[in-house]
Parts: structure tokens; C-alpha cells; sequence
């Protein structure tokens, strides 16, 4: 398996399920990859962790996120996974959550290397498909090791390295680091794929050139505008309009219905995740290359409050629409709609009900980050 030259939807906890990965893929993603599963629960045969490791025959290259510490475990786990079809197994060395780090996974592994080179070394052995790591720069802005990890990596047999140009400790208000995925790029010989800050097929492409990486990793763009994949394929935006983006949830929906089933259960299931991703697809603005690639090379628009200045129609402000309770009432029509005219008249009667107030004007306002 080559990766060079993909666009990989990032790997991305709660978000990534199964019917999400497969409206990537009806929009151009040719590469998945996982939620992080924790390799000492799929051990255990934990039902909800086996469940990410399914893979829809849709997907043409799908791989699986582990978060591991222990060689046996990560192999085991890797076994597993490869059993369902995963067609390369990913190491987390990056996530910064409280639970994973304690247990030395994540990004503790960032400052263990000599453990990790061993971890990684022990997988690449065992495991009958390629070995990926995923790295932050470092734990901190006065600990960024990348560069002596990415040289461990990389002599411990990696396939290649996935590099967010952020460290543990830095939040997301801050811009990825592009320099930094440009110095490990000129340091290694392996296939580096360059993540963080890319909501624009112009930005995936500014940061191929800008760091000379092998290949690309979008997270929250795909959460925020699913088609992305199409837009960096084709090298051009892609613009839907309201009632063409009801017509992409619908897509979504049939997805979920088949996945959750259409069950009382199922639909429990559904709305766990449901509300939440309207949260993230209720950012998406067009961001016509035209009107903001210039403002693109000074700071990332995902970092961007654009302001909606442009009057709106009622079904694009409802979309837009930042507040959890619509987010739950949209979930609820579009599971509930027979089609996308029903889906349309129940969200013009919800728009009806629920009018932005001042302050929900002011935070429609508000986009991406
Ligand atoms: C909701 C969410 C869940 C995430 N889950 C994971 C995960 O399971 N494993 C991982 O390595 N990174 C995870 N990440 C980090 C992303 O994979 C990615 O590295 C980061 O968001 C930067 O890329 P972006 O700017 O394109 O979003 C997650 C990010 C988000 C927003």
C-alpha cells in the first residue's frame, strides 16, 4: 500500500462511524480510517469497540486507529482488526485526553521513544499489513520532539507518519504548525502525511506544496463539509445550496438507518450521534477560492470567525443554526421524514418556532473552530 498522493479522512472519536465514512467515501474519499479503538478492549471483545473496527465494502482502503502501550496487546488487537479487513493498522501517539494518557497510550508514548521505537518495532514484525504512527509535535511547546520521534518511527519500520502540526497541550485555538510538517518531511524518508487546518481543497493543496508532505489528513473539514473530499479531488468548490446539503443529510440518513437499523434502538443509537454532527454541519460556510484563498495564506479559515453578513434564506439560517435543542429537532425530522419534501416542510416549521434570538444571530455569526 502506497501512501503517497491521498486525501485520508482523519481518524476522529465519536465522529467517524461507520454511515459517516461512507458519505466521505459517496463524496470522494477514498481512504478511511477508524475512531481510535482502545487495543485493550478489543482483547476483551468489548462489543462497542469491535464495532469500530467494521468496515463497509464501500470503502476501498480502510485503516484502524489503536491506542496501545503493550506490544502484545497492540498486536493482538492488530489481528483483530486485520481479521475484518483493515488494510493497515495506525498507532495513536497523539491524543491528549486525560483517560488515554494515564494508561500510557496517546501521546505518552510522545515521551517514551525508545518504548515506542520498540512498540512500533514488535507491531511492524508481527502484523501482516503496513504499520502507521500518528504524532503531535510534542507534548508541550518547550518538549516538541517530533523530529527525534519521527527518526524512531521511521527506523522501527512504519509505512508512514501522520504528522498534526500541534503539540498535547495546545488547544485548537492556535494555527497548526505547517513549518514544523515541512522539517520532518525534509528529515525522513517515509511517506509523511501532513494534518491539521485544512477546510478548503486550496489549503489541502497549500500544504502539499508548503511542506512537500506525501500525502493529506482532513478532520473537522470532513465533519464540516463532507464533499471536501470531491472539492480536493477536483481541485475546485464545490457549493451546495440548502436544499441540496438536506438532500446530502438524507443520503446520511439511509446510511445510519441501515447501519443502527430502523428500530426504536436504532434510532436511540442514531441520536446519539445525530445532533452532534449537526453541530459541526451547521459551520459550513462556501469559501469560494476567489474570496478567500489570500485571507487562507495569513491564518487558516478553520481558525476564522467569518460573519454572516449576506441575508439568508430561512432553510440556509436554519442549517446554520448553532443551538443543540435545533440540532435535536432537525435529527429528529430528517429520521423521521419519508423524503426530502416532507424533510423540508418539517424544518420550515421548525424555523418558524424557534427564530434566532439577538444573541443566536450574533453566534450564527460565529463559524468555524
Ligand atoms: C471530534 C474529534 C475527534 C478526534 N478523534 C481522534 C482520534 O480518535 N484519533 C486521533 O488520532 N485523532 C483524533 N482527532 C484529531 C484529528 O484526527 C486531527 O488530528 C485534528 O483534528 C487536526 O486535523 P483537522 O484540523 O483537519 O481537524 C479528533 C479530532 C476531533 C475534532
Amino acid at each position: 500500500m502506497d501512501f503517497r498522493g491521498r486525501v485520508l479522512l482523519a481518524p476522529l472519536t465519536k465522529g467517524g462511524n461507520l454511515p459517516f465514512r461512507r458519505l466521505c467515501v459517496a463524496y470522494g474519499c477514498t481512504t478511511t480510517m477508524s475512531e481510535m479503538a482502545y487495543a485493550f478492549q478489543v482483547v476483551r471483545k468489548r462489543p462497542t469497540e469491535l464495532a469500530l473496527l467494521r468496515k463497509h465494502a464501500d470503502e476501498p482502503c480502510f485503516g484502524v486507529q489503536i491506542a496501545a502501550s503493550k506490544p502484545d496487546v497492540a498486536i493482538e488487537a492488530g489481528r483483530a482488526a486485520i481479521e475484518r479487513g483493515a488494510s493497515w493498522i495506525d498507532l495513536n501517539c497523539g491524543c491528549p485526553i486525560h483517560d488515554v494518557v494515564r494508561r500510557g497510550m496517546g501521546a505518552t508514548l510522545l515521551q517514551r521513544p525508545a518504548h515506542l521505537g520498540r512498540l512500533v518495532e514488535t507491531m511492524v514484525k508481527e502484523l501482516s499489513v503496513p504499520v502507521t504512527v500518528k504524532i503531535r509535535l510534542g507534548w508541550s511547546e518547550d518538549d516538541k520532539n517530533a523530529s527525534e520521534v519521527a527518526r524512531i518511527i521511521e527506523e522501527s519500520g512504519a509505512k508512514a507518519l501522520s504528522v498534526h502540526g500541534r503539540t498535547r497541550e495546545q488547544r485548537y485555538s492556535k494555527a497548526a504548525d505547517w513549518d514544523w510538517i515541512a522539517k520532518i518531511v525534509t528529515e525522513r524518508t517515509i511517506p509523511v502525511i501532513g494534518n491539521g487546518d485544512i477546510l478548503t481543497w486550496y489549503e489541502a493543496r497549500d500544504m502539499q506544496l508548503k511542506s512537500g508532505c506525501a500525502s493529506v489528513m482532513v478532520g473537522r473539514g470532513a465533519l464540516i463539509k463532507p464533499w471536501i473530499f470531491r472539492e480536493i479531488a477536483e481541485g475546485r468548490e464545490y457549493q451546495p445550496n440548502a436544499e441540496q446539503r438536506i438532500g446530502i443529510y438524507r443520503q446520511w440518513i439511509g446510511y445510519q438507518k441501515e447501519h443502527f437499523r430502523i428500530d426504536e434502538k436504532g434510532r436511540k443509537r442514531a441520536m446519539f450521534f445525530m445532533p452532534w454532527h449537526l453541530g459541526f454541519l451547521c459551520r459550513y460556510r462556501p469559501l469560494p477560492a476567489a474570496q478567500y484563498y489570500e485571507q487562507s495564506k495569513v491564518h487558516p479559515l478553520m481558525q476564522t470567525r467569518l460573519v454572516d453578513l449576506d441575508e439568508v434564506s430561512t432553510l440556509e439560517r436554519l442549517l446554520r443554526d448553532p443551538r443543540e435543542q435545533v440540532h435535536q429537532l432537525l435529527a429528529d425530522a430528517l429520521w423521521d421524514s419519508v423524503d426530502d419534501a416532507e424533510t423540508i416542510a418539517r424544518f420550515h416549521t421548525i424555523a418558524a418556532a424557534h427564530p434566532p434570538t439577538n444573541s443566536e444571530s450574533a453566534e450564527v455569526a460565529v463559524a468555524h473552530g
